[in-house]
């Protein structure tokens, strides 16, 4: 174990002389001063260097050490209210683990390929760190929130047999001997794990191959995924209400600093209690014509859709029953009309649209047989699947939340690609 201080940890040891190991963030100098940025992981800290107080060689190390050089900095803490961690270092030594020549990405602008190019050191700056321990802390919420409610976490395979989300978005790969494709949803697998334990969840990655490049998609992410049976439709939007209540909860206790350095508003997230206003498809449909979109009843809405539609709206609100032909194969039919389907999509406002989509599944075998027939999809797949219906078929429901999409709105960002570490896009597979 190292005896090195967390810069976290240094409010703790204020007039005590510490070790840190991290790296140099920036400097700046005035002749007789140095002020060194060192960061760590878990924070980063001023650290002056005074010609006037070190030794020759030691401020000559600390006048000439560049940007992401490794370091191991002594020093005395001071308290600091003027500083974000509250803390300064008064620097006493200075060792320079490894030298860092001509970093990329140097505090002026970068356009975004060069800065996705360079995601693998990307993400040692403030902003993308910032996004990123608040993922940590919403990832933990999801967790928690489930485990606490008594759902059993099942996760799903990755490699998979048979479409969930559609064909259109399907990557096909080879597995031995036989066509396999990678996940789109783990759903029809918590439809099992549910019948099983009652309440599950898996959380794992998700592939779709999206061909269009939007500001909304990933190739690749993850997806919480809660299933419970005997529940119905009115069951599963209480749960998704109280859900993203605790995890943005959650977000605004823990991550105040990374929600400033994003410079969030974080009184739209102080608002996120339910109870969230439902609108019924057939509303949102009138408002999209009313204000004059060349939106028709019986479509899914597009990316300017939802955003119109969160004009209206000071926190997360649903849209439930859609027309049945835009959902997938197994959601179940309103019985009060036919041509809807008892599904809800889950709107974050301020522009941002879908974080959640769920619903009802279809119970009755004979239902779900024809509805498998009607949308050409090979039965023999999903023999297993009907199986849940000819053995105990009850009530269920459940529904999927994009980490990403969540953690956009929660940050207020513009762009997915920057919430999670390594991000696959249309074209771009790389680093
Ligand atoms: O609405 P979707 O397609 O629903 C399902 O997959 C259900 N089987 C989930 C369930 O009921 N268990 O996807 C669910 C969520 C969306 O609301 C969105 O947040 C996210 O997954 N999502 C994407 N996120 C990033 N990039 C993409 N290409 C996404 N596609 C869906
Ligand atoms: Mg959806």
């Amino acid at each position: 174990m190292s005896a090195a201080t967390p810069i976290q940890a240094l409010g703790t040891k204020i007039g005590q002389e510490v070790l840190l190991e991290g790296w140099l963030y920036n400097r700046r100098s005035s002749g007789k001063l140095e002020f060194l940025q060192v960061r760590d992981g878990s924070g980063t800290v001023q650290c002056v260097a005074a010609k006037a107080d070190l030794p020759e060689p030691i401020f000559a190390r600390c006048a000439a050490v560049t940007q992401e050089s490794a370091l191991r900095v002594r020093g005395l803490v001071r308290e600091d209210r003027r500083a974000p961690s509250g803390v300064e270092l008064t620097l006493t030594d200075l060792e320079i683990v490894a030298e860092s020549r001509d970093y990329p990405i140097t505090p002026k602008e970068h356009g975004t390929p060069f800065l996705l190019d360079h995601r693998h050191l990307w993400i040692r700056s403030q902003r993308q760190h910032a996004i990123l321990r608040i993922r940590h802390t919403l990832v933990d919420a999801c967790r928690s929130f489930l485990n606490r409610e008594g759902f059993t976490l099942a996760d799903a395979p990755i490699f998979t047999p048979n479409a969930c989300e559609g064909t259109t978005t399907l990557f096909e790969t080879q597995y031995f001997d036989e066509k396999a494709y990678l996940t789109q949803s783990g759903q029809l697998y918590n439809e099992a794990t549910a019948m099983a334990f009652g309440k599950t969840y898996c959380f794992g990655p998700t592939f779709r191959a999206e061909k269009s490049k939007t500001r909304r998609h990933l190739i690749e992410f993850w997806m919480v995924e809660p299933e419970m049976a005997y529940a119905n439709l009115d069951d599963v939007m209480a749960l998704i209400e109280r859900f993203v209540e605790a995890i943005v909860g959650r977000v605004l206790e823990e991550r105040a600093e990374e929600l400033k350095v994003l410079g969030r508003d974080t009184s739209a997230l102080a608002r996120v209690h339910p109870p969230f206003p439902r609108l019924p498809y057939n509303e949102a449909a009138r408002i999209l014509k009313d204000r004059g979109l060349p939106f028709e009843w019986g479509s899914d809405f597009g990316g300017t859709d939802e955003t119109v539609l969160t004009e209206g709206f000071d926190r997360p609100f649903f849209v439930h029953r859609f027309p049945a032909a835009v959902k997938a194969f197994y959601m179940k039919r309103d019985p009060e009309d036919d041509r809807l389907s008892l599904s809800c999509d889950l709107l974050a406002p301020e522009g941002y649209g879908e974080i959640v989509g769920g619903g009802q599944r279809e119970d009755d075998y004979d239902t779900l047989v024809s509805r498998i027939q009607e949308q050409e999809l090979p039965m023999e797949a999903f023999t297993w699947y009907l199986d849940l219906r000819r053995f105990g078929s009850v009530p269920h429901s459940g529904f999927g939340m994009g980490i990403e999409r969540a953690l956009t709105w929660i940050c207020g960002i513009e762009h997915l690609r920057e919430t999670i570490p390594f991000p696959r896009l249309l074209n771009r597979l790389k680093p």
